[in-house]
Parts: C-alpha cells; structure tokens; sequence
C-alpha cells in the first residue's frame, strides 16, 4: 500500500531518502527551504553526485515524487514525515538542532490526523523527546502523533545502494502504532518484493535479501547510529595507527590488515589506512556522540584518542610529503582527489582539501584534478590552485604526483603517461593505491601509507629525471 511520506531536507540524505521511497512505491514530498535547490530539482537538474539518483529522480519527478517549501502544507498531506535537516557541530561540539528544533514546531501546525515523525538526520539521544515536547507545545494534540527514529547508514557516493539494500533497518519507536507503520513503509524491502521488480536498482556484492528489520526504543535507535559512526571511525584510527607502527618497523600494512581482518569478528572493512577520515559525518558525529555521553555523565575518552590520531594521520602525511621533497616553496604539486573520498562530489571536512590548504601555506603551487568535485573545490579554494582536466594534465611538469582520494580512475592511471607527464617520478599515496614493487618497477619514487618507501634501483628519490639519473 502506497504511504504519504513527507521528507523534509533535500541534501545528500533527504533526496536519496526520498527517491528510494518513491522507488519503493510511495507518494513522497520532498520538502526544501532552499528555493533554488528546490527549482533546480524540479527542472530536473540533480544537485549532487551520487550513482542512480539521476534515473531515480527522472523515473519519479512530477509523479510519485514533488518538490515543496511549504513544510505545514506537506506535513498535512503526509503520514509519516521524515526529517533528514543538518545537524552541524556547535562550537563546543555538540550538534547544533536548532534545524530540528524549527522544522518541529512547523511541522505542529500540520498535525490534524495520526501522523508519526521520524528522525532520519543524526541526531543525540533525547531529540526525539524534545521534538515531542516542542509539538506538543505547539499546540499538537498529544494522540496525534508519535515521534521515532529511523538512522540512515547510506554512505555517499553508494547511497542509493546503501538505501536499498542496507545490512539492516533500524527503527526506534515507542508505540506499537508508530512502529507497525514504519514497517510499512519498509514492507517492500521487508518482504523481498522490492527486489523481484524488473526496474529496481542493481544488487550490489554481499547484500542481504530481505534485510532485516530492528525494532527497539527510540532512545536505542539514536543510541545506535552514534554508536556504529564512532566505531567505524574508531576502526579507521585503529588502523591508521597501526600504520604509524608498521612504518616505524619496516612492516607492510596492507599485510597486517589481510591477517586482522580475515579474523571475522574484525572484519576486512573500514580497515583501510589513508590520510585519516573526513566527511560530513564521521567528523561531527564523533565530536556530538563525545559531547552528549558527556552530558548524560559519562566521560568517553576514547573518542578524544580516535579524533586525535586522525588529526595526526594528516600530519603525518604531510611530514612524509617533506621528507620527500624537502622544501616546499615554489614546488609545483599534482593532487588528485579533492573530494573527502571516491564517488562523490562532497568536500565536508575533507582531509584532501585540507592537505591542500597546508601545502599552499607553505607556498607550493597546486594543480588539481577530481572526476566529481571540481566545481564544488573552486567555490572554496577560487583561484588559489590551477584545476586539471584530466590526472595526465595535473601531472604535467609537476614536481610530484599526489593521490588524496580513493577514486577508482586513480588506480587505473597510465603510469608511463604519468612518469613522462611528470618533472620527477616521485608519487605520494595517501591511499595505498598501488603496490610499492611495481610502482619502483615503473620507475617511481613511491611513497605511501603505513609501507616502506619504494625506488627504482634503490636509487633514493630526487636523483631522477623522467626515468633517468639526472
Ligand atoms: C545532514 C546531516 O549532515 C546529517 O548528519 C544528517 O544525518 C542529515 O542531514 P545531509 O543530507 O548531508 O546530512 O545535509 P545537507 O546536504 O546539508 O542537507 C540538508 C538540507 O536540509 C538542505 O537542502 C537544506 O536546505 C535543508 N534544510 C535545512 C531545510 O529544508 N530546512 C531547514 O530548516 C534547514
Ligand atoms: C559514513 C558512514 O559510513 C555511513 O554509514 C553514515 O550513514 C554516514 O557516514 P560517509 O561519510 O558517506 O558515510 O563515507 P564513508 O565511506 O564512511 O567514509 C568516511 C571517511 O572515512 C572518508 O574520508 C573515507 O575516505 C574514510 N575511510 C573510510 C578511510 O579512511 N578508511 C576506510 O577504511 C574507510
């Protein structure tokens, strides 16, 4: 049965929400207070990068799928309306709900007939009874409406696949009334039906069909996306700090991380070392969970380290940038990736322009290249770097070539083209991309993370030109 769902935020997690239930069946209004993201919507432009939304949205717009600012108006219309707003960190850290917090108090105004909200936005334990408190102090009565939580665990970039074929659904509800219709919202996916559709979006490796569906308090389901967030930060820390330790001993940390994560109580991912965790997530996430376990009187150290040795990790890299250029003034750098990560255009909290901000200070000069987020870079970053039409174009005459970004094209360059396009063969690799071997093979000095260094020839780095001894 089709449900009136409102969703109310239309940016990376709000738009992919509202699509995958449009795709599941339901009659969704996707609710922005952004005019002109709104209008681009409409006009069938999709605002951000992320695989299949564009033919979700073509498949929908206009039809199982419509755009409003008018947040009261589609909360009347709806019977479940999700509220997937920002929740940036205050300057103390903790999350900022003021977003919640308004979107609440409209949404009052549209209660007239049993309706439940849901938090889809991450958000503390004890919102969801705040944004009760705040309808009800809007005059809602108390029958009206139940307010549940249902965390969205989509990583960008996959987010449509993450939707639609999540490891599990959580929802958080305090009524069995709230808790049977949030089930059926999910009874497409629940019940497997979803997936015999001709039409429905490809199944990825390792998805589990039908999903399973979690039922547990409110409180719980708050609880458990701040939780499984820090614990996936906390496994990349982990594994960023055992590269540290690799690279003090000589070992290789590729190696380590086959023998610790084959161990299935560990598991292989989220273990791969870089230049440390960024995003719109992970970042606030750690820093809100901190801040509220805090205030509910528990002191949750642990997370201080976490975030400390992902400050480190981008000091590190850095260090390891000068230890193979030396000096940094006047040298002309290649980046690839500006993105906080491959497939997407998203550059939150992204440890690769950071990076960059760092080597401009020390007055390198950078030309950069990202399949995605290019347009999104020179909004922040204007006229301060060159931007690259293609890796080979960024390489060209450059002093080093550096990898910041997880992107598939980036393990698949032309390395012949790359080592002629560059002024040294000299590649940094924050992303472990590549096999040390077969990089020194090419003619590489190569560089990367939490392995030894590599040179062709055991000749050290800075001594070739283009392949040959200078
Ligand atoms: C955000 C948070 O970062 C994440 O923690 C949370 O889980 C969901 O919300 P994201 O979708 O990436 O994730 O945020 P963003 O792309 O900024 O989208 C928020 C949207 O809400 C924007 O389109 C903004 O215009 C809209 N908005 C914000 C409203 O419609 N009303 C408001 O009052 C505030
Ligand atoms: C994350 C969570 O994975 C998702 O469940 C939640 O809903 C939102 O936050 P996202 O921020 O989109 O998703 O990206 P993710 O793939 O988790 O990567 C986050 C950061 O960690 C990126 O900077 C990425 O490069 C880094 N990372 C990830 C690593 O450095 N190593 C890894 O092994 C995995």
């Amino acid at each position: 049965m089709p449900i009136r769902i409102a969703v109310v935020g239309s940016g990376y997690v709000g738009l992919v929400a509202g699509a995958c239930f449009a795709d599941l069946g339901h009659e969704v209004i996707l609710v922005d207070n952004d005019q002109k993201k709104l209008a681009a919507l409409r006009d069938g432009q999709v605002p951000i990068h992320e695989k299949f939304l564009p033919e979700l949205l073509n498949r929908h717009r206009g039809q199982r799928l419509t755009f409003s600012d008018d947040l009261k108006e589609a909360a009347r219309l709806s019977s479940v309306i999700f509220v997937a707003v920002g929740t940036p960190p205050t300057e103390r850290g903790d999350a900022d709900l003021s977003y919640v917090e308004s979107v609440a108090r409209e949404i009052s105004g549209g209660v007239d007939q049993y309706k439940v909200i849901v938090e889809k936005s991450t958000v503390p334990v004890y919102t969801s009874e705040w944004v009760r408190r705040i309808i009800l102090r809007n005059g809602a009565d108390p029958e009206t409406f139940d307010v549940a939580s249902n965390p969205e665990f989509l990583r960008e970039g996959t987010a449509v696949t993450d939707f639609l074929f999540p490891d599990r659904i959580v929802i958080g509800c305090d009524s069995a009334r709230s808790a049977e219709v949030l089930r059926e919202v999910y009874a497409p996916m629940t019940d497997g039906s979803y997936y015999l559709r001709p039409e429905s979006i490809p199944q990825p490796d390792r998805a589990v069909i039908p999903p399973p569906i979690i039922v547990t308090s409110t409180k719980s389901a708050e609880l458990i996306k701040h939780a499984s967030n820090a614990f996936l930060a906390m496994k990349i820390s982990f594994i960023n700090a055992v590269a540290s330790v690799c690279e003090s001993v000589g070992a290789d940390v590729n190696q380590v991380v086959n023998g610790v994560g084959t161990d299935s109580r560990i598991g292989r991912r989220f273990l791969n070392p870089g230049i440390g965790y960024g995003g719109s997530c992970f970042p606030k996430d750690v820093l809100a969970f901190r801040a509220v376990a805090r205030e509910c009187g528990y002191d949750f150290r642990l997370l201080d380290e976490v975030m400390r040795i992902n400050e480190d990790q981008r000091q590190r890299f850095l260090r390891k940038i000068h230890h193979a250029l030396w000096t940094l003034r006047g040298k002309k750098l290649a980046v690839l990736g500006l993105a906080f990560k491959g497939g997407t255009d998203d550059i939150r909290e992204s440890p690769a322009l950071h990076l960059v901000e760092s080597l401009l200070q020390e007055g390198s000069a950078i030309t950069a290249y990202d399949p995605a987020a290019m347009e999104r870079a020179r909004e922040v970053l204007g006229s301060k770097i060159e931007f690259a039409s293609s890796p080979y174009e960024a390489a060209h005459d450059a002093d080093a070539l550096l990898i910041l970004t997880e992107w598939e094209e980036f393990a698949n360059l032309d390395l012949n083209q790359i080592r002629k396009e560059l002024r040294y063969p000299i590649v940094i690799d924050g992303r472990n991309l590549y096999d040390p071997e077969l990089m020194a093979a090419q003619g590489f000095t190569y560089y990367s993370v939490g392995r030894a260094a590599s040179h062709p020839d055991g000749v050290p780095s800075g001594l070739l030109r283009n392949g040959k001894k200078a």
